[in-house]
């Protein structure tokens, strides 16, 4: 193998070839572990406050066997990681910081190949982007989700489920003892949460993208062959070395067109969106949100999970996983483009199909996810169809505005609070600069005396983002966002607001003089942070619709 990058440390004459040689043999390498061997970095976002990563030091052994099976030298580093249940304002605020991590790691360092450890919602998307920037030839692993819970006869999918049992806990039909054994048993073994939040979905576009071996996003974290899985993906890594297939090669505007349009047929999570945006910004390819509607149309939802569906990860799993659900769209993908294992996304999939047609079956004949636009939304919203009520997917009501999430939480289960079932909730500060961070608020809880009244759901809109886990009839990332004088910050109490997903509209029931009016009397907020990481964020963070990447961290646009 000639031209190794990793040469230009190792092989370098005299002392500083000597020194980085001699410093790394303090680790215990004999000398011949520089005689030309490639170096394959393992990008491991493992942390104990990232329980959904937590097992990855484990997965990295297995990396490794398959590292040096093939000839390379494993070496593992760690980089910030991001755990969805503890950080606070919010992971989001911290995916490009995570990103830029992973990118200056593999930059920095003598590598010639990174595999990337991941799982946990942001730890996929922000390893792309640092891997797309960096541009080494790279391949993702993801960690699998974990199994089912068991709660009273019925299998729980974290997230989805605990929300659902947390409005019957609310209302008082679960004790405190029944709460607790749910938090025993609802997330009961390492892994990501096993509904198609945003973990699943961002590992299963992951692989849709060509990023990982077939098959990888979905077999279970405790499943041996997820350690297999890590093995063989060792092993490829140092082909991709030989095959020079960087990420630039792999990650191109048709791969990106398969990844939405698994996105689609999986009624996977409207942060991919956000994340999908940004992956393909860092390498020069602009994605918007008419490309997200336009597959969005033409895309069948064909997997049958929560909270979309009835089933969990491993369900899909067992039906053949993500290759399966491509197969049954093949028609709808490029398969012509290239994936790390070197062969295209069709040969990848032309021997898979559904075992398993409870599981992988039409759900929906539209993706999961519809973009709204209207004198509310400018540059656009997005609603998850598949999660929605039906009934309330065209509907006209008087708004009930919270300022903040913090009134929202104050106030939304006072027995007196003036809504009723066609009430439509309106949240805002809750965007990318506003929060700050753009959290996932969007899943505004039902006001508690309409849950006693039987009402379970109704139409919330904010510029937050929701978990992938979350469902109702919820209008996420309205952009312009209200922090920065989006149409979102006039709306008051009392104003009409129509939703008509099939129209595509989300309008305010005002004249334009009046909204017009409203909006010169805008003042932006003073800012949340005057120092450190938190400026940074707030100086350069871009809006929902341009996928929230620093400013400065994305290239010249290619396509
Ligand atoms: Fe990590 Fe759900 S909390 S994937």
């Amino acid at each position: 193998m000639k031209n190794k990058r990793s040469s230009q440390w190792f092989q370098t004459p005299g002392y500083h070839g000597m020194a980085r040689r001699a410093w790394l043999r303090s680790e215990g390498y004999p000398a011949d572990v520089f005689d030309g061997k490639p170096v394959v970095g393992i990008c491991n976002s493992w942390s104990e406050l990232t329980n959904c990563n937590a097992h990855l030091r484990e997965v990295a052994t297995a990396v490794k066997r398959g590292v040096l099976a093939a000839g390379g030298l494993p070496l593992e580093f760690p980089t910030i990681s991001l755990g969805e249940m503890f950080m606070l304002p919010t992971t989001m605020m911290f995916r490009n910081l995570m990103a830029m991590d992973v990118e200056e790691s593999i930059r920095a360092n003598p590598l010639d190949a990174v595999v990337l450890l991941c799982g946990c919602d942001k730890t996929t998307p922000a390893q792309l982007m640092g891997a797309a920037s960096a541009d080494i030839p790279a391949i993702v692993v993801p960690g699998g989700p974990m199994l089912a819970g068991q709660f009273q006869g019925q299998r729980l999918g974290s997230g989805t489920d605990g929300r659902k049992l947390f409005d019957l806990y609310r209302t008082g039909k679960l004790t405190d003892e029944e709460w607790s054994e749910v938090e025993g048993c609802i997330a009961r073994t390492s892994g990501h949460c096993t509904v198609m939040g945003t973990a699943s979905t961002m590992t299963s576009l992951a692989e849709a993208l060509g990023m990982t071996l077939p098959g990888s996003a979905s077999i279970p974290a405790p499943d041996s062959r997820r350690m297999a899985n890590a093995e063989l993906s060792g092993r490829a890594a140092v082909d991709l070395i030989e095959k020079g297939l960087t990420p630039t090669r792999i990650l191109t505007r048709e791969a990106f067109e398969n990844a939405i349009t698994v996105l689609m047929a999986l009624g996977g999570s409207t942060n991919a969106v956000v994340h999908l945006i940004a992956i393909a910004g860092r390498v020069g390819i602009r994605l918007t949100l008419d490309d997200f509607d336009r597959i969005a149309r033409k895309t069948p939802c064909i997997a049958n999970v929560k909270p979309s569906g009835e089933y969990l990860m491993e369900d899909l799993f067992h039906a053949g996983g993500v290759p399966a659900v491509m197969n049954r769209i093949k028609d709808l993908l490029h398969g012509g483009c290239v994936t790390v294992n070197g062969k295209t996304a069709a040969e990848n999939i032309e021997r898979t199909k559904s075992q398993d047609d409870k599981v992988i079956r039409q759900v929906s004949p539209e993706g999961g996810i519809a973009v709204l636009y209207g004198n509310l939304a400018p540059d656009g919203a997005v609603i998850k169809v598949t999660a929605a009520s039906a009934e309330l997917l065209r509907h006209r009501g008087r708004a009930y505005v919270f300022e903040t999430r913090d009134q929202m939480m104050a106030e939304v289960d006072r027995d007196d609070l003036a809504v009723d079932r066609d009430t439509v909730l309106v949240m805002r500060n809750c965007g990318p600069k506003g929060a700050p961070g753009f959290p996932e608020w969007g899943h505004i809880p039902m006001p508690k005396k309409l849950l006693e009244q039987g009402v379970t759901d109704m139409v919330r809109i904010s510029d937050a983002r929701m978990s992938g886990t979350s469902f109702g009839t919820v209008v996420l990332h309205v952009a312009p966002e209200s922090a920065v004088g989006g149409p979102l910050a006039i709306v008051q109490t009392g104003d009409e607001i129509v939703l008509d997903v099939a129209a595509r509209k989300l309008d305010l029931l005002l004249p334009p003089g009046e909204i017009e009016r409203r909006l010169n009397t805008f003042k932006t907020p003073p800012p949340q942070y005057q120092r450190g990481y938190g400026r940074l964020f707030l100086d350069h963070v871009t809006q929902a619709h341009l996928g929230c990447d620093f400013d400065f961290l994305m290239p010249e646009v290619k396509s």
